[in-house]
């Protein structure tokens, strides 16, 4: 039998990235050990033997445990949009939790860590397309703090710390959940397209992420750098509902309200609701979908550790169908 060659950590492997990252890792022989919370879905990593290390991100002694004897840690985890969490959660997990990982990637003297960050981080773009060095401009909690993680780690490295940093686009792909309902809108026929679809969407598939996430841990060149991970191809979201309703046999998409006035109810949502404290049904944050441009350049990540997005968005958007209804979920 094959011998694992590397002892890895995956934080955020019950996840959707993290998950497909432990899989893929798995299948090249390594020996991943997966930091999981307590009520987590760990049946899929249990199925392909992940060593499982109980315990929370924002633990310093949980995630020093984790990262005892590995070569490479992927700092995957990270409070992403999820409902009811006041701001402090955000700050205890995307700013706290890269601070344990930090911290036990220099107690265990482990060779690299990479760090996840989000092309968020840059906000609305004004220079299309954008890249690495693009001005920062985080526009909600998540972001903030998604920035502030990717800074404190950023300062790690400047001291010292082997690690490096990537950003993905939207990712998507088999696993994810977060497009479906957008798929599931445009096959009943009735996807708005707030504002006329005509910003800019980029997207990361997770295959082709997972791939460039390894080259992170593992190329040379990687060292000490930060990559904007997402495909090669961008467009407007009127192209991509297009794409989606080309896939599945129906109408594309062509209905455009204003978006004004959905504008104003997501900041009425939030205004009431935050402090009853409960999620709005609407957020603004959703409403940015219809409105923040997001096109980068990838060209670092492929010139430096010769990243190679292989699926096009016509080919991820068929391979995510056929993954939504192989599940009955679409
Ligand atoms: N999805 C996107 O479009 C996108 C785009 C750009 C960047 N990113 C970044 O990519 C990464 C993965 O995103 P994703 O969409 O795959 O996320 P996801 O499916 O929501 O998974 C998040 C993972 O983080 C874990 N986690 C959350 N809080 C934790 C805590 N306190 N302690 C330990 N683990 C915790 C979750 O564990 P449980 O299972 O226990 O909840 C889960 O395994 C994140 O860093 C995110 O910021 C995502």
């Amino acid at each position: 039998m094959k011998q694992p060659s590397k002892r890895v950590l995956v934080t955020g492997a019950t996840g959707f990235t993290g998950g497909a990252l432990a899989k893929k890792l798995v299948e090249r022989g390594d020996h991943v050990v997966a930091l999981v919370r307590k009520g987590a879905n760990i049946a899929p990593l249990e199925q392909l033997g992940v060593e499982l290390v109980f315990g929370d991100i924002t633990d310093a002694d949980a995630v020093s445990k984790a990262a005892q004897g590995v070569q490479i840690i992927y700092h995957i985890a990270a409070v992403f949009r999820t409902a009811g969490h006041p701001d402090e959660y955000y700050e205890a997990v995307n700013i706290g939790g890269v601070k344990h990982v930090i911290d036990a990637a220099r107690t265990h003297n482990v060779a690299r860590t990479v760090h996840c960050s989000t092309i968020g981080v840059h906000g609305d773009i004004e220079e299309l397309p954008s890249n690495e060095e693009s001005p920062f401009n985080p526009g909600d909690i998540y972001q903030r703090t998604k920035l502030a993680g990717e800074q404190l780690f950023a300062k790690a490295m400047d001291d010292g710390l082997p690690g490096s940093i990537f950003r993905p686009g939207a990712i998507y792909g088999p696993g994810d959940l977060r497009l479906l309902k957008m798929f599931k809108q445009i096959k009943r026929g009735f996807f708005p397209l707030f504002g006329g679809g005509t910003n800019l969407y980029h997207l990361s598939y997770i295959d082709d992420l997972t791939d460039g996430i390894i080259l992170c841990g593992e190329h040379p060149n990687a060292l000490g750098q930060r990559f904007i991970l997402c495909s090669n191809e961008y467009g407007t979201l009127k192209d991509l509902a297009a794409t989606i309703a080309s896939q599945l046999g129906v109408k594309a998409p062509t209905f455009a309200p204003p978006i004004g006035p959905l504008m104003l109810a997501a900041k009425a949502c939030e205004a009431l609701c935050r402090p009853l404290g409960i999620d709005p049904p609407l957020h603004t944050r959703r409403v940015e979908f219809f409105v923040k441009s997001r096109a980068f350049d990838n060209s670092k990540a492929r010139e430096m550790i010769g990243y190679q997005p292989k699926i096009s968005t016509r080919e991820g958007v068929k391979r995510t169908i056929k993954w939504y209804q192989d599940n009955d979920l679409l």
